[in-house]
């Protein structure tokens, strides 16, 4: 995968490397990149923003508060435009206040709106790249998947020798390839669930849950992004339908279920992320219930599992289940997967708060029959390529 056609954002921070961006820009675009760029304000002081719009063919930003840019593209645009969010050089100043999760100005605030993946190429001191409060940053936000291109070693603008110099354009260039995802999924069929269930109980209430649709919506993004043609078959959320993706809505357990088996034959990889209602009442009232009782008792019937049954098809997908757990999640999930026949388990400690239900971030942990592999708290967007990842690797040549 190469970053011919692909939208590189790049932002530029204020060290005495920032001069080196209009050629960075340069060799990206040589690379098929569509380019645009973002300067920090310290970083106007070190190059022009002149040169690099002529370089990248687009007006630079500069500006949260920018009327003119939001009426464009404004910084949730420009966050979503780009598939790589390259921040080069990036000085001492700017990986704390990444580590931070600091939004005070345009750059740092598309840090946080972007879902794409951060490339940071540092640039400073020797001395400040080696002081423990830097060493301390790298450590976090290369747990977060921060991707760090860089530093090399060498003689600085200060006159000191040491690690702390930005990559050469050409390399940070060449490096991007690796980031993109890459095709393992070309030619794959996906079909995913997600989102909550509601099942009616009357007119104007319903039982549900807390699934968000967040991680079925990242894991069709990132499956489309690895090559996949995917069908995401989704309860009722919040969320907007992923771009090139086919999206089934649906309410009920019943209709996943009906929507699954009809798109299932023609798919090479099922995932079941939907929380799907195990039950639902046995009878729909045609009107309203009135609270005439002191005690209201429903009666509920067992939902179809739809994992379950499409893993019991004569000639099933690649399954991959989730399965979220408050307790003993090692024990539940694996009975899960022989229980289901699945090929693949995703287990959730959905007692943690940070992580699962309705949040940004997930941690997993998954298990295949000859194996398993701990998935540490990422974004959910970020977490969805390390899965996929794993699927392929599973898949039959
Ligand atoms: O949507 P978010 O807010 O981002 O939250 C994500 C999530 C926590 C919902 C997700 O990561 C997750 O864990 N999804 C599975 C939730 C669930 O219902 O787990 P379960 O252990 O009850 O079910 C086991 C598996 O069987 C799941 O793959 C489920 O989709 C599937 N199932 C369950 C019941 C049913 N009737 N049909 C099913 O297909």
């Amino acid at each position: 995968m190469s970053i011919n056609k692909k939208n590189i954002l790049l932002g530029v921070t204020g060290g005495i490397a920032a001069y080196k961006a209009p050629d960075l820009v340069r060799k990206l675009v040589a690379l098929g990149a569509n380019v645009r760029v973002v300067l920090t304000k310290s970083a106007l002081e070190f190059v022009s923003p002149l040169a690099l719009q002529a370089v990248s063919g687009h007006p630079v930003s500069d500006d949260l508060l920018d009327k003119d840019a939001e009426a464009a593209m404004g910084h949730i645009e420009l966050a979503k435009w780009a598939d790589i969010l390259l921040i080069a050089p990036a000085t001492a100043n700017f990986l704390a206040k990444l580590t931070h999760g600091l939004a005070d100005d345009l750059l740092s605030t598309l840090c946080l709106a972007t879902a794409s993946p951060i490339v940071v190429a540092p640039a400073m001191n020797q001395q400040m790249w080696h002081a423990l409060a830097t060493q301390h940053n790298l450590a976090v936000l290369q747990q977060r998947n921060i991707r760090f291109l860089g530093p090399a070693a060498g003689e600085q603008a200060c006159g000191d020798v040491g690690l702390g110099r930005m990559l050469e354009p050409q390399d940070i260039a060449n490096s991007l390839d690796e980031v993109m995802p890459q095709q393992v999924l070309q030619g794959k069929k996906v079909l995913i669930t997600a989102g909550p269930t509601q099942e009616a109980i009357d007119p104007v209430r319903y039982i549900s849950n807390h699934s968000s649709g967040k991680m079925g919506y990242a894991l069709a993004k990132a499956a489309k992004a690895m090559g996949a043609e995917v069908i995401l078959v989704s309860g009722p959320t919040n969320l907007k339908p992923p771009a090139n993706v086919t999206t089934l809505p649906v309410t009920s357990a019943a209709q996943m279920h009906q929507q699954v088996m009809a798109q299932v034959s023609t798919c090479d990889i099922f995932i079941a992320c939907a929380a799907v209602a195990d039950y639902r009442p046995a009878q729909i009232t045609q009107q309203k219930i009135k609270k005439n009782d002191q005690e209201l008792t429903l009666t509920f019937v067992k939902n179809p599992d739809i994992l379950s049954d499409v893993a019991h098809l004569q000639h099933p997908p690649f399954t991959l289940g989730f399965a979220a757990e408050t307790q003993n999640i090692r024990e539940y999930a694996l009975s899960k997967m022989t229980r289901k026949k699945l090929n693949m388990i995703a287990a959730n400690d959905v007692s943690d708060s940070r992580i699962g239900f309705n949040s940004e971030q997930n941690a997993l942990t998954v298990f295949w029959p000859e194996g398993e592999v701990n998935l540490a708290i990422a974004d959910k967007q970020q977490l969805s390529m390390q899965l996929l990842q794993l699927v392929s690797e599973q898949l039959k040549p």
